[in-house]
């Protein structure tokens, strides 16, 4: 089923696409190929809607916050915006301070995809980036596939190719709380297991120094589940410098990361093939007006985004999301909800 969306600036009309299976049901529009709505339901079947969204496209248009949003041609922050690829240095737009964050103002998150197909359980975009694209090299297709699996469980993912070596690195950036989107004040309560060994430090501008942190004994260790909020405030560098929780944690077995409601018991289990998940505890939320009129305020939601590490382009010794010409870049990541 598809629905307006709204009428961008430029006059092109933004579609909502509707699909199910079982008790879940997701909404998804083709701005910026972004989940709005996931209604999860719990033991007594009631229904919740446990992803921060806007009502329409403009409300996307208009924020930095990339609720839902499909992030790319690369996900999270390039320094000073430029890299070498093949002797070359590739420049991208200086968004975040002097570095490039999710690719730009022009991220794929802003764009009007094109919806390919639909079916009553699966969705699927498709949009062409340019050579040049963002600084990027090579013309790109890319496809996006939301597609609910089983009854449990919604799947994402990403399909690209070029012809010309380039970058694919896309994310998901969805902000969870699995109490429901209109309960901000009970994000921080929610319960994160991950088992993550590691986690990659940052300097002040939440560029990655090179050095892979052990979690042990620190408030970074979600082995062990607790609270997101537990720690969140405690004496230690890497919180205060990010200003909670925005850090890369390695991929180390899935599910990566299990969040939880503990009043409802309602969960979302992530599993991926990528290499890291950024957790970013909504700390640059400051009450902007969502969905049905709801205040997003202050941590309001977890976002669990997964992706290469960040900045891996100018860490060759990390995973590399470097395709060649010619070459496909298929990435899967699934959303299980209990
Ligand atoms: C990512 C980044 C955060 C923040 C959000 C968007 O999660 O790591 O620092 O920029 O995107 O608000």
């Amino acid at each position: 089923m598809k629905k307006t969306f709204g009428k961008l600036p430029d006059g092109r009309e933004a579609g909502l696409y509707i699909i199910t299976c079982g008790a879940l049901e997701a909404h998804i529009t083709d701005f910026g190929a972004t989940l709005v709505r996931l209604f999860v339901p719990n033991q007594a079947g009631e229904r919740v809607d446990v992803v921060l969204g806007y009502d329409d496209a403009n409300g996307y248009l208009n924020s930095t916050a990339y609720f839902g949003a499909t992030v790319g041609r690369n996900a999270n922050r390039v320094k000073d915006g430029k890299f070498t690829l093949n002797g070359n240095t590739v420049r991208l737009p200086q968004n975040d301070g002097a570095n490039n964050l999710h690719s730009g103002p022009d991220s794929y998150a802003f764009r009007l995809w094109e919806c390919k197909r639909q079916e009553e359980n699966l969705v699927q975009f498709v949009l062409h980036s340019p050579d040049g694209d963002q600084g990027f090299p090579g013309n790109a297709d890319v496809s996006v596939t939301y597609a609910f699996t089983s009854t449990d469980t919604l799947e994402i993912t990403y399909d690209a190719i070029s012809d010309k070596d380039t970058v694919f690195n896309l994310t998901n950036h969805t902000y969870f709380n699995m109490a429901g989107h209109d309960k901000p004040e009970l994000a921080m309560g929610q319960t994160l297991c991950m088992p993550a060994r590691f986690f990659t430090i940052a300097d002040a501008e939440s560029i990655p120094t090179g050095e892979k942190r052990d979690v042990s004994g620190t408030p970074m260790d979600f082995r062990t589940p607790k609270a997101v909020g537990r720690d969140i405030g405690a004496d230690y560098e890497a919180l205060k410098l990010q200003g909670g929780y925005d850090h890369n944690f390695e991929v180390f077995c899935n599910p990566c990361a299990i969040l939880t409601d503990p009043v409802s018991g309602r969960s979302v289990a992530v599993s991926t093939d990528c290499p890291g998940m950024q957790m970013y505890s909504g700390n640059f939320l400051t009450g902007e007006k969502g969905k049905d009129g709801v205040a997003y305020t202050y941590r309001g939601g977890v976002a669990l985004e997964t992706q290469y590490y960040p900045d891996c382009v100018n860490k060759s010794e990390w995973p590399q999301p470097i395709y060649k010409a010619g070459q496909r870049y298929h990435s899967v990541t699934s959303f299980t909800f209990k």
